[in-house]
This record gives structure tokens, C-alpha cells and sequence, in this order.
């Protein structure tokens, strides 16, 4: 009963969703860093500010990583006497308006969490009912992306309580990345792009390979609800925290670039390894992520067996990765250009650029042999196929 009362409600309110969200923001995902997959709870001033440094000192500002993202364990989990949301004053001794000034005379943009709920998923204070002081809050520290996670939500329907903070944050007079992350639930994937920039369409991802795999398959759904201003989020990058192996960090950050996920780094840029690094600076991956078409990437071939085309058209040419997901068979397929899509005839002459390598690997017709795939690998390449003589 009370299920079916919060599907009609939710029902009601999707119907109703009057307000679209038109905030500007998220014409392409966001690209950033995020204090959780690493740090959890354990974050500070110093924490935030040493590897928002390593952002500029590695270049990953200039490639688009421009969100710094605290997220849960900056608050206390208590509210002042005025409602307002009291920052841990051990963590944060100065603050969060300093914080914001920093960043930004960084060249960065702030990024702040909390849940839409009584608490965080921390047991601190939840957002829940105090949308509007929240809101005006965040605005003056100078928060530019508000990640709103959904613990302790009193099963309150999500479309009410992600639409409250949406309309909130636009009155607050800011303009405000919203990162829904809702877990999936109540079909986000309805609603979600009338509410926030993007919208987790999981439960978190875990720093092992088979999350990752689940996490792509899942947000791989309902590609229909992507596009330009609002993407699915199967939820931040665990590429340089250890869990996965040089292959799996690969396919990681392609299977999340094709997809036209948001990408959030979450390791530690103070000691994060040089293969890592390099993967996390793909400029060929960056660019098919924030390609302006928006469109996310699906299998487009093979898609009953374990080795997928997956692949979408971007503005001005085609991208297709082929991943391995066998766990020990090394593989290698056909790419024919016409039934992928990348073409329009069969005998079409199509130039082909290695995403990884960087190189041009020659001009085919009608087709490519790949090399073989190891287990957990993926090649990505770059077509550009001629009219048919
Ligand atoms: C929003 O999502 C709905 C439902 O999936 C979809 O039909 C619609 O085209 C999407 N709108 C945009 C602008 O992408």
C-alpha cells in the first residue's frame, strides 16, 4: 500500500514536474574531482586544497577537469539556531566562503554535497525541508555544483524532494551544477533530466572491476534521457585507487567517456600513478565525452556475445571502442563500418585513428580486423568514412 501510494504520488509529481530544469549548465558532463572514492570521511582543508593544486600542477584543468567536489563529512550534524548548516569547524577552520575564494582565484569551481534526506549518508545534517536556507548558503560561499546524495529520505518520493533543491538553488540566484544521485530509484531516468545536470542511475561504484561492469550495464538503459544539459551518471571514477588493473583502468575511462558520463576523478592526484594519470588525460576520450552532439554511446554490434561494438556518432566523424568483457579469452572481431553505423554504404573508404595510440592505422573498405583484445581491454578508434564511389 504504501508502495503503491508513493508510485502514484510519484506519478502525480512527474506529471506535473511543471518546472523543467533550465539552469544552463551541463551542455556537456562535468568533469572534475570528488573527495569520496578516496578519502571517505578523512578529508580536511588541507586534503581538498592539496589536490585541487595537483589539478593545475598536472594540467587537468586546461583538459576540462575543472570541478573541485567536497562530499560528505564537511558539516556538523547538528543546524545553528537559525537552521544554517554548521561546518565542522575542526576539518574546516576557515570555512567555506574561503574555500570558495581559493578555489576560484584557482581558476576552479566548488563543488558541495549533501543529502535529500534528515541526514547525510554520514549522520549529518540532511537537507531535507531546509531547501531554501540551504540554497542561499551555498550561493554566497560560491558553490558551483551541488551533488544531492538520498540517504535517510523518509521514502518521500524523489521527484518531490529532488525538484525542492532544484527550484531552490535557482532562486538562490547562482547558477548550480545539480548532481542528482538518487541510486536509480524511482525511476530517475523519467524525471531526472528535468531535475539536475546529471542523475546516478546506480548504488556507489566500489573500487573492484565487477562494480564497474555493473555500474556501465546498468546506466547503459536508458540512453534516451542523455543528451545536452542532462546525462546519466553511473557515479565516479576509481582509476588510480589500486582496484583495477592497467586494462580495466583503461576500459574504465572509456566505457565512462563513451557513455557520456559525468567524469569525476576520485584518487589521490598527490601520489597518483603515471599510467593512471595518462589514462585520465586521454585527449581523444575527453573529446568523444564532451563531444557537442551529447550523444551517449551504445552497443551498436555483437552485442549477444561478450565482445561489444560499442560506439555512437560525434560531431564530425564516428567513435567506436570494442571491449573484452570475458574475464579470460584474449578476442578479436570484424568491425563492418556499414552495419555499425559509421557508415552509409558498404564499400564506403573509412580512415581510421587509434584513440589509445593516438596514431592513424590506415583507410579500410567496408571493414577492419581489430587486433586481439586481452580479458578486460578495449581498443577505441576514431572513422571517418568517405561517401561510396
Ligand atoms: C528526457 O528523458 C525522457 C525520458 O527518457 C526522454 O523521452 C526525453 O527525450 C529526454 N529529454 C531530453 C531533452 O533529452
Amino acid at each position: 500500500m504504501a508502495y503503491l501510494l508513493n508510485k502514484l504520488v510519484t506519478l502525480a509529481l512527474f506529471l506535473g514536474s511543471i518546472q523543467a530544469l533550465n539552469n544552463g549548465l551541463g551542455l556537456t558532463p562535468a568533469m572534475g574531482w570528488n573527495s569520496w572514492n578516496k578519502y571517505g570521511c578523512n578529508i580536511n582543508e588541507q586534503v581538498i586544497k592539496s589536490n585541487a593544486k595537483r589539478m593545475l600542477d598536472l594540467g587537468l584543468d586546461r583538459l576540462g577537469y575543472k570541478y573541485l567536489n567536497i562530499d560528505d563529512c564537511w558539516l556538523l550534524a547538528n543546524r545553528d539556531a537559525n537552521n544554517h548548516i554548521i561546518v565542522d569547524p575542526i576539518k574546516f577552520p576557515k570555512g567555506m566562503k574561503e574555500m570558495g575564494d581559493f578555489l576560484h582565484s584557482q581558476g576552479l569551481k566548488f563543488g558541495l554535497y549533501n543529502s535529500a534526506g534528515t541526514m547525510t549518508c554520514q549522520r549529518l545534517a540532511g537537507g531535507l525541508t531546509y531547501e531554501q536556507v540551504d540554497a542561499l548558503d551555498y550561493a554566497s560561499w560560491g558553490v558551483d555544483y551541488f551533488k544531492y546524495d538520498n540517504c535517510y529520505n523518509l521514502d518521500l518520493p524523489g521527484p518531490m524532494r529532488y525538484n525542492a533543491m532544484r527550484d531552490a538553488l535557482a532562486k538562490s540566484g547562482r547558477q548550480v551544477y545539480y548532481s542528482l544521485c538518487s541510486w536509480g530509484t524511482d525511476d530517475v531516468w523519467q524525471w531526472g533530466n528535468q531535475t539536475g545536470n546529471s542523475w546516478r542511475t546506480t548504488g556507489d561504484i566500489r573500487n573492484e572491476w565487477k562494480s564497474v561492469v555493473s555500474n556501465y550495464q546498468t546506466n547503459d538503459l536508458h540512453p534516451e534521457s542523455a543528451g545536452p544539459g542532462g546525462w546519466n551518471d553511473p557515479d565516479m571514477l576509481e582509476i588510480g585507487n589500486g582496484g583495477l588493473s592497467d586494462s580495466e583502468e583503461r576500459s574504465h575511462f572509456a566505457l565512462w567517456a563513451f557513455a557520456k558520463a559525468p567524469l569525476i576523478i576520485g584518487c589521490d592526484l598527490t601520489s597518483v600513478k603515471t599510467s593512471s594519470l595518462n589514462i585520465l588525460k586521454n585527449k581523444n576520450l575527453i573529446a568523444i565525452n564532451q563531444d557537442p552532439l551529447g550523444l551517449q554511446a551504445t552497443c551498436i554490434l555483437n552485442c549477444v556475445s561478450d565482445i561489444h561494438v560499442i560506439g555512437a556518432q560525434q560531431n564530425g566523424y564516428f567513435a567506436a571502442m570494442v571491449m573484452n568483457w570475458n574475464d579470460d579469452l584474449p578476442q578479436a572481431i570484424t568491425l563492418d563500418f556499414a552495419l555499425m553505423g559509421a557508415s552509409t554504404s558498404i564499400n564506403a573508404a573509412c580512415k581510421v585513428t587509434d584513440l589509445w595510440s593516438n596514431q592513424p592505422i590506415g583507410t579500410f573498405v567496408g571493414f577492419l580486423n581489430t587486433p586481439v583484445i586481452q580479458p578486460h581491454d578495449n581498443t577505441a578508434y576514431k572513422i571517418v568514412c568517405d561517401a561510396a564511389q
